[in-house]
Order: structure tokens, then sequence, then C-alpha cells
């Protein structure tokens, strides 16, 4: 499993005027999906623009295990697919490494065939509830294996014949929603999801730009209801990546807290379902300039422009948690440069993710003197203008718990507060963002 060898510590410290242009690497979730349904699909598809973190390189291997041929040409990946229902059985256990989706996607996609597969993962994505996705698996017919609490290691068999279900998905959850799909897409007849709260949509996106026959309906309340036919043929496609608005969220906030910054960020993806830290920040009175505005693939696309801001405290609403809820971390640590109080409500799944985010997100902050109050569902922080007093001038260290989203989030805490800010492990960066410190440091932030 990846991640062995020694804790990395890494310090940012008060830096000056961040400038530049910089295009931020591909969206996660696009990057995966791309590497899973160019694997199933039949004939190529092309990718540039595809996510290189350990999480979707991670999602490729699998793929190879169960047939896809893949290989990078230039800046090019090639794929050439299996074809729909015709996966191999995977000859060792797949491992995810530190990602959840491209566990529990997969999880989906393989678990309904006639065969086993092993799921496993680092010491993160062992602790994280699977059952979200194997209860509905169970009833599609599939046999589940799993450690205690439908944990890691699992291993999954399907049916001669998995049976087509409606599953009302229980959380916001997009994960829940395409495992489901996934599952779907080799079981004869029409699986059926209804999602009560929108989540990021690129699975559904994606299944039709391959082919597959879905269709989804909203009605009057929201509730979204997603029909998928299986076992029909999906097409290898071209697909050029857009730039990844959670990573995106790094750069920006830091543009908006260390006075003087102009960064733009260029070919941002602008999926509604993924701008809830933009409107956020907006809200509180971020200058971010939305530029360029277009359509690229099938999804809107933009250029941001940050200058430094400074920001009023807000009240975000509970139902904006699916739009940015990889973003919470990092809305915490602009909250805490605010003027006032900035409360953050309906934030129940932050505890499931590759670490109990909130938790995490809490203890950081008070470790580097920012006041904050966490409910089991919310967080509350006191914002500090200027950043006075802010950081830690002994040695203490953020625990990241394995998290990339906790690493980052502090190192760019740490460019606008008093005193530097040191996290104790930065190698989960990786995982989603390996440029991230080239990047940051080549806008001016002085981290090390
Ligand atoms: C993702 C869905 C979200 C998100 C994760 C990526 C996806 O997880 O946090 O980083 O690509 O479907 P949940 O479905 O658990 O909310």
């Amino acid at each position: 499993m990846s991640h062995s060898g020694n804790p990395a510590p890494a310090t940012a410290r008060k830096s000056e005027n961040l400038k530049g242009t910089v295009r931020i690497p591909g969206d996660k979730s696009i990057s995966h999906r791309s590497f899973m349904f160019g694997g199933l699909a039949a004939g190529e598809t092309r990718i540039t623009g595809l996510l290189e973190g350990e999480d979707v390189i991670n999602t490729g291997k699998a793929m190879a295990a169960m047939g896809a041929k893949i290989e990078k040409v230039g800046e090019t990946w090639i794929i050439n697919g299996t074809g729909n229902g015709a996966l191999l059985a995977p000859e060792a256990p797949l491992d995810f490494g530190n990602a959840g989706t491209g566990c529990r996607l997969t999880m989906g996609l393989v678990g309904v065939y006639d065969f086993a597969s092993t799921f496993v993962g680092d010491a993160s994505l062992t602790s994280r509830p699977m059952g979200r996705v194997l209860n509905p698996l169970r009833e599609m017919g599939v046999q589940v294996q799993s450690a205690d609490g439908d944990r890691l290691p699992v291993t999954l068999h399907g049916p001669k014949t998995p049976n087509p279900i409606t599953y009302r998905v229980p959380m916001a959850s997009a994960q829940v929603k395409s495992a489901v799909l996934l599952a779907g897409l080799n079981t004869p007849g029409i699986t059926t999801v209804i999602e009560p709260i929108m989540t990021r949509d690129h699975t559904e996106k994606m299944l039709q730009g391959f082919g597959a026959n879905l269709t989804v309906e909203t009605d009057a309340q929201g509730v979204r209801t997603i029909r998928l036919e299986g076992r029909g043929k999906l097409t290898g496609q071209v697909i050029d990546v857009p730039g990844d608005p959670s990573s995106t969220a790094f750069p920006l906030v830091a543009a908006l807290l260390v006075p003087g910054s102009d960064v733009t960020i260029v070919n941002v993806l602008m999926n509604p379902t993924r701008t809830g830290l933009i409107l956020t920040l907006q809200e509180m009175g971020a200058r971010i300039e939305v530029l360029n505005v277009r359509n690229a693939g099938g999804e809107d696309v933009a250029d941001l422009r940050v200058q430094f801001s400074e920001l009023k405290g807000v009240s975000v609403p509970a139902d904006r948690a699916p739009s940015m809820i990889d973003e919470y971390p990092v809305l915490a640590v602009a909250a805490s440069f605010a003027e006032g109080k900035t409360v953050m409500d309906g934030l129940e799944e932050l505890r499931v993710k590759e670490s109990d985010r909130l938790a995490a997100v809490a203890r950081g902050l008070e470790l580097n003197g920012v006041q904050c109050e966490e409910g089991e569902t919310s967080l509350v922080v006191h914002g500090v203008p200027g950043g006075k007093g802010l950081g830690n001038r002994s040695d203490g260290q953020v625990k990241t718990h394995l998290d990339h989203r906790i690493a980052m989030s502090f190192l760019v805490m740490g460019l606008a507060s008093e005193h530097p800010v040191t996290v104790d492990d930065a190698r989960m960066i990786a995982t989603s963002f390996p440029e991230f410190m080239d990047l940051m440091t080549g806008l001016g932030a002085r981290i090390g």
C-alpha cells in the first residue's frame, strides 16, 4: 500500500503579494471517471488534461488489472476498453490507496460481475464506511465479505444475473449515486437512482457522452430520478479534463488572504454542482472575477482573477454543502481571517471523508489561535482580520490524518497568519495535487 516511509512535515510562512497566472491540474472526479468509462467502453478513449495524482493512477491500475489497455503517448492517455460487460476478473486485490471515489465507484462497476474482486486501501480508506455502497449492491444480489463495520478489505462476488433496483440515496453522496449507476451498467433492465439532494453530476453527463441510455427527471422539489438501461453499448470518447475547482480553492483562497495578491487561474471547471465555494467567498466580499466563460466538452469552464480582499463572516446555508463539500476546510481557513463569525451547517458528511474533517479542521484552527466551535454537524469560526496572533510560535504541528485537503488548507493559512503554520505530513498532497508546492511557491508563497 502507498504512503510508506516517514511523514514529511511542511511549514508555510507569512508571504507577500502572490502574483501570476496558473493552470490547475485536471478535475479529480472527471479523471477517475475518464479512466473507468474509457476502460469499460469499446474502442479507443483519448484523454488530455488528466489529473496524474496517486488517487487517479490507482484507478487506472485497477482498470488495467481488469483488462483495459492504458498507455500515455506524449500528453495524451490512450485507453482501449474491454467493452461494457466484459471486464476480466482481477488476479490480485485492487489497491485504491487513499481514494474513496476510486474504490467506491469501482465496487459498483465490477461488484455485480459473477467473479470475485477484492478491495484494499491505506489506513485512511480502511477506516471509512463502505456500507453506503455495499448495501445497494447487496440488494442487487452481490455477496459481500467485509471487515467489521463494512470496512476494507472487502471482497465482492456478483450473481449470475444482477437484479435492477430502484435506490433512493440516503445521504448526499455522488459516490453512492455513481456506484449504483455503474452497477446498473452490467445489470439487465432499468436501474433507477432517486437523488433527493443533487450532488455532482459527472457520472450522469459522462455516461450519456459514452452512449449510455440514461435519463434524468427533476421534479418540482428538485428530487432527481435517474434511469439507466443496463447492458447497453459504451463507445470510446475524446475527453479534455478541465481544471479541478477543489484544487483551485487553495491558490484562490491564498490570493484572497495574502495582501497585495493578484492571481489568475485558468481553465477551471464551473459545473454548478461544484461552485459553492466561489459563491460563498463572493458573499464574504471576495474579489473573484469570472472571465472568459465557455463550454468545453459539455462542461462550463472559466478563468478566475482573484485579488486580495477584506472578507466578512457569513452564514453558509446547509443546502449548499453538496456543491462545496471538499472545500469546507479551506473555507474555514478563509473565515479565520474574516471580520466577524462564519457559521457553517449541514456538515455531517465531513465526518467520513479522508479524515473526520470537521474535527481535524477544528483542532487545527485551535492550535493556530483561531476561536471556533465544533458542533455535531456544524462549525463556527471567529475571524481575525489581518491574522494577528494566528499561527503557531512553538513547534506545534497540525495533525493531517492522511488527508490531503487538511494539509493544503493549513499551509494556505500559514501564508497569511502572523506566525508560521506547520502540518505534520505533506505527502498526501500527491493524491490530488502533486504540483501544489511548485505552483504555490511559483506564485510567491513561502512554503517548505
Ligand atoms: C466525489 C464525491 C464526493 C467528494 C469526493 C469526490 C466524486 O464524495 O467528496 O471528493 O467524485 O463522486 P461523497 O460522494 O462521499 O460526498
